[in-house]
């Protein structure tokens, strides 16, 4: 087990069930908003994986509000994290 019990799967599923829609949330992903920032410029654009959390804890007003829980953040940041590796 890593330093993060984060489950990146689990992300990458919240993820596409929840923010594909108006995000490009993988690589292979074709449709989606056009002006709507892609998961992998997310991952490049936060630095570290807090600052992600601290914004999915209170989302900004264009997105739906999606309360998602503690745990179910950890595990999308992680996901999202991840595509800033590729
Ligand atoms: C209804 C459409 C919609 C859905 C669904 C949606 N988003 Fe967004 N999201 C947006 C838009 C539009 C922006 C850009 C807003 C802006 O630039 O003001 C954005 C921006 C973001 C940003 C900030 C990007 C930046 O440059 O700072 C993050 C992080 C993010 N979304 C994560 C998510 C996650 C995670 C989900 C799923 C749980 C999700 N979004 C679902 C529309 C959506």
């Amino acid at each position: 087990m890593s330093a993060s019990a984060a489950d990146v799967s689990n992300g990458k599923r919240i993820a596409e069930r929840w923010c594909a829609a108006c995000h490009v949330v993988a690589p292979q992903q074709t449709r989606a908003s056009a002006d709507v920032p892609t998961f992998a410029a997310i991952a490049a654009k936060y630095a570290t994986s807090r600052d992600l959390g601290v914004f999915l804890t209170d989302p900004h007003p264009r997105m739906p509000d999606m309360a998602l829980s503690q745990p179910e953040i950890a595990d999308l940041v992680a996901y999202i994290r991840s595509l800033g590796t590729q």
